[in-house]
């Protein structure tokens, strides 16, 4: 399967093309694919990443003609679902109705929505944050893949399972490892989007990070850099050498909470990088961690307001899950629905943006992936490190580490046909 279905492109205008697929028109930035009128392009986060020969792209565009209609309905169907709202009392349902109209709810009213609890006011909270995503987006969807490259790390956040001071095995890729990871990843599995992450681990040098970039480029797919706090040089030289994404979460915006929990680090060093990146011109995907000890109700709200500030182009916020062996290994695991509550409400925030499932909110949960989906999110990750190092990369503690990346698609694919979603790009 292909995670990017090709369309051709029918226009470009300042750098930004439009693209057609079955009739459908999104527009993309051009990247660095010397794209012309008339090509048959893949594009993914809204930039073109590769071109795609005539009769390969007609072929793939005929295999998936008539499913592609086919899913827009199961989607439009469950968006349209009608809701059994007789018990969601006047208040919730106003707010509910507010959002619908895509007016902006206050502070307040955002509160009222996290703290419900009642199964009636969440299932028609999931389901109005389902239906703004499918007008927003209408049912494309996408997969990116993720390569966790090293689990050294120079940092010892209280919360991480690769902290410096935890005692684990620890590896590093080395650069034809990685570039074979990614081929590997492109060419037989199909990704147009790839995820490069570590620790905070400056033996990857500026220039042996670049190097890696460079080749991966070279594939056509978009390069998400999930590195951490790097120096603004660093992220220029790759922004440089062709990577377009980056992934850095500030992992809560309670300033005293996130000294605590990350030990000599300041929270204001990383939203100026995080705004820095931005500016450079990357795809930013940011966020928080859910369900932090220490966390208050209001530090839910201001999480999400500051991802819309930050001006994310996808969210991305992980269910914290306490691991052994770190000073937070005791503390409460958070519920499903809290995490749910979240996604549905970065949905309604921000209605345009990309809603990521994070994978450790899939290790919480199984159905965890289907819910969130339905909830207001829109897009997924796939783990295709090699699995020699997989369950080595222990950020927290995961089920399914021998599970491979081709039973994974499989999975995710039934997953997403089944609610009626095609991978097609997202636009810009
Ligand atoms: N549970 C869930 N996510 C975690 N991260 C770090 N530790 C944990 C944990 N115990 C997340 C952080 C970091 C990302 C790479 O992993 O949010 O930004």
């Amino acid at each position: 399967m292909c995670y990017a279905i090709p369309g051709k492109l029918i226009k470009i205008e300042n750098n930004v093309a439009t693209i057609d697929y079955y009739g459908e028109k999104k527009r993309a930035l051009i990247g660095f694919t010397n794209a012309k009128e008339g090509d048959y392009v893949c594009a993914q986060g809204g930039i073109l990443v590769t071109r795609i020969p005539e009769k390969e792209a007609l072929e793939t565009l005929d295999a998936w003609e008539e499913l592609f209609f086919e899913l827009k309905k199961i989607d439009k169907n469950l968006a349209d679902k009608r809701r059994d709202i007789k018990s969601v009392p006047g208040e919730f349902l106003r707010i509910m109705e507010k959002a619908n109209r895509r007016l902006e709810l206050t502070r307040d009213e955002l509160k009222l929505i996290l703290g419900t609890r009642d199964k009636d006011e969440l299932n028609l909270l999931f389901n109005t944050a389902n239906s703004i995503r499918q007008r927003e987006h209408d049912n494309s969807s996408c997969v990116h893949g993720i390569i966790e490259f090293s689990n050294y790390c120079d940092r010892n956040c209280l919360y991480c399972g690769i902290r410096n001071s935890r005692d684990i095995d620890r590896y590093r890729m080395s650069e034809e490892e990685i570039v074979s990871a990614a081929d590997y990843a492109v060419k037989k599995l199909n990704f147009k989007a790839l995820v490069l992450q570590s620790g905070e681990d400056p033996w990857y040098s500026d220039e042996k990070l670049a190097a890696i970039v460079t080749r991966i480029k070279e594939m056509g797919v978009l390069i998400f850099l999930s590195i951490g706090e790097r120096d603004q040089r660093t992220y220029k030289r790759l922004f440089d050498a062709g990577a377009r994404a980056v992934l850095l979460r500030f992992e809560t915006s309670n300033e005293k909470l996130f000294e605590k929990l990350r030990p000599a680090r300041k929270l204001e060093d990383r939203l100026g990088l995080i705004r820095y990146l931005k500016e450079l011109g990357f795809l930013v995907a940011t966020g928080f961690l859910a369900g932090l000890p220490g966390e208050i109700s209001d530090d839910v709200i201001n999480n999400i307001i500051l991802t819309k500030e930050l001006g994310a182009d996808m969210y991305s916020f992980g269910a914290f899950i306490p691991v052994e062996n770190t000073p937070l290994e005791r503390h409460e695991l958070i519920s499903k629905e809290e995490v749910l509550k979240i996604t549905a409400v970065s949905r309604i925030v921000d209605k345009k943006a990309n809603v990521l499932v994070s994978t450790s909110f899939e290790t919480l949960d199984k159905s965890a992936r289907k819910e969130a989906l339905l909830a207001g999110a829109n897009s997924l990750m796939i783990n295709v490190t090699p699995p020699s190092y997989r369950a080595l990369y222990r950020i927290y503690d995961r089920r399914d580490d021998a599970y491979k990346a081709e039973n994974e698609i499989k999975d995710v694919t039934d997953l997403l046909f089944s609610l009626g979603r095609a991978p097609i790009d997202l636009g810009i």
